[in-house]
């Protein structure tokens, strides 16, 4: 048995297609272009890669894109007073600082100074309150982005086991939030699932991740999700962005190809996906602003 390719880069390029549709039509009613500033501390060569990408796919979908690049002897205040002038900037509906931080920057001060209306990741605490609270302003970008990925390949979510193996506040947290909800008009992406969350703790990790009819691996480290871990013909979303020998390689090891009924490779799986998903929350965002 071989796996069905969970396609994240034929989704994202089609969903992208749909988001520069509307961006293209605001513009012909006469609104302002949906602004993203992205804001790069340091020179961390990943989050160098994943700016600048999310720069191109802006480009791309006629959002306007600017990237405030700023040295790695930031200090707190300062990096607090360019949210500031983004928050009060009518031309930015998005404002993403890229994580990690240098470690003389408290992560979850500058979370709190991007103003909620703008945060187009979904880390602000309001935003994640809101979401938990089943009356979501914004989806967090990767998780949005595995839902997306599962309901446009006609994965059925509802009633299912799902199993998360990772906590994250970024990635298994709000993805745990978003699938256990009932669905609502406010909450279209909540997936009625029974949902476990897996973690460094879990006791026998290898069984509870063979309950899964859907196992989303948000793990960190490569290939420690193996074929007997996995119940044949579920659906395998793999998460990891891990780099072994200068490449990308996923949580999931390759032999679950042969297990599974569906996975999302890496590079091409759900990483295309986060990057649609923010485009689509600086268009949501211009249109909570701007009308
Ligand atoms: N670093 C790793 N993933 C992300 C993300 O989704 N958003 C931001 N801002 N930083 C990240």
């Amino acid at each position: 048995m071989t796996a069905q390719r969970l396609d994240g880069k034929a989704l994202a390029s089609t969903m992208r297609g749909e988001i520069a549709e509307r961006v293209s039509a605001r513009k012909q009613a006469g609104k302002r272009a949906p602004g993203l500033a992205a804001v790069l501390v340091g020179d961390n060569p990943a989050s160098q890669v994943y700016v600048r990408n999310k720069h191109k796919a802006c480009q791309q979908a006629g959002i306007a894109s600017t990237i405030h690049t700023l040295p790695a002897t930031t200090t707190q205040k300062e990096l607090l007073a360019l949210i500031d002038q983004l928050n009060a900037d009518p031309a930015v509906h998005g404002i993403l600082v890229q994580l990690p931080l240098p470690k003389q920057i408290e992560e979850s001060a500058v979370i709190r100074a991007v103003s909620p209306a703008k945060d187009v990741d979904c880390f602000h605490p309001e935003n994640v309150g809101l979401l938990a609270a089943g009356h979501p302003r914004f989806y967090p970008c990767t998780p949005h982005g595995v839902v997306k990925l599962l309901n446009r390949n006609g994965i059925a979510i509802a009633g299912k086991e799902v199993v998360i193996v990772g906590r994250s506040n970024i990635v298994g947290k709000p993805l745990a939030v978003m699938l256990m909800q009932k669905p609502t008009a406010a909450n279209p992406a909540a997936g009625d699932a029974t949902v476990t969350i897996a973690h460094t703790r879990t006791v026998n990790l290898a069984e509870v991740c063979k309950r899964a009819d859907i196992l989303v691996a948000a793990v960190g480290k490569a290939g420690v999700i193996t074929a007997d871990m996995v119940k044949p013909g579920a659906a395998v979303v793999d998460v990891g962005t891990n780099s072994v020998e200068g490449r990308l390689a996923g949580d999931v090891h390759p032999e679950v190809w042969n297990v599974a009924g569906w996975l999302s490779p890496v590079p091409g799986g759900v990483g295309p996906m986060t990057i649609t998903m923010l485009l689509f929350n600086t268009l949501s965002a211009a249109e909570l602003i701007d009308g």
